[in-house]
């Protein structure tokens, strides 16, 4: 903690959890022990990016690709997910935390889209650290969503050609009115992007850390940030 420079925290750490069935496979424990000892790390990763007063956190629960998982595991990562949020929501809700979600919330059941609403609700008027949770998110599928609705006004005339900038595609992503992320830490060795925030991570610095999700806390955010400060940001241009 000593190490890190309070002046040059990270706006906006992306995280990619992976690693949780693997956690598991090494405790000879079933792949859902894995997801639940996640939530473990996610918990203690809030608390300390609260303290560090980082402004996002980002974190891919489930992508639009999860679906292929085995259905017993897709239903214990939602039951997991409802669970969080009811357990939860009083010790985020204190800690100033706002809930926010990315990705196409229409393909959960009501139940659960309930829920997310609820916890989206009771948080929106907290100005704390922002929890952004990727449900049912891919990127290609986000630009796509983008794409259509920037068509549907282009052709109800609220929009003109010369309208289309970078900033306003950005606008029209889930992540809009975000900063884009400073940071994208991947967990558990795998070195991939898979399909997660194609174009908010242009200029995002990439951590890769073979440590299991499940086993991720605080003091590796720590270490993490801490990497990243090392680094010299140029966006294109020169130092
Ligand atoms: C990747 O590990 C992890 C996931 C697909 C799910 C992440 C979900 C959680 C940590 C808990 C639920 C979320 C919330 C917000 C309460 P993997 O299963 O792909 O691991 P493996 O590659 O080792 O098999």
């Amino acid at each position: 903690m000593n190490e890190i420079n309070m002046k040059h925290i990270p706006r906006h750490v992306a995280i990619i959890m992976d690693g949780n069935g693997r956690w598991a496979q090494k405790h000879k424990l079933p792949r859902s022990a894995g997801h639940q000892q996640g939530v473990e790390a996610i918990r203690d990763v809030i608390k300390k990016a609260s303290q560090l007063k980082i402004q996002v956190i980002t974190l891919y629960a489930f992508s639009t690709e999860n679906w292929k998982r085995p259905e017993e595991e897709v239903s214990f990562l939602m039951k997991l997910l409802v669970e969080y949020l009811k357990k939860e929501i009083e010790e985020l809700h204190k800690q100033n935390v706002m809930i926010r979600t990315i990705g196409d919330l229409s393909a959960f059941p009501e139940r659960i889209q309930r829920e997310i609403d609820k916890a989206k609700e009771k948080t929106a008027g907290n100005n704390g650290l922002i929890m952004n949770i990727g449900l049912n998110y891919g990127a290609r599928n986000e630009i796509v969503r983008a794409l259509k609705r920037i068509a549907e006004n282009y052709k109800e005339q609220t929009i003109a050609f010369d309208d289309l900038t970078e900033e306003m595609i950005g606008s029209y992503l889930d992540t809009s009115g975000l900063p884009d992320p400073d940071l994208l830490i991947r967990t558990s060795g795998e070195k991939r992007i898979s399909n997660f925030l194609l174009w908010q991570i242009a200029y995002a610095e990439l951590y890769f850390t073979d440590v299991l999700w499940p086993e991720f806390r605080g003091e590796d955010l720590v270490e993490a940030i801490v990497d990243y400060q090392l680094r010299q940001r140029r966006f294109g241009g020169l130092s």
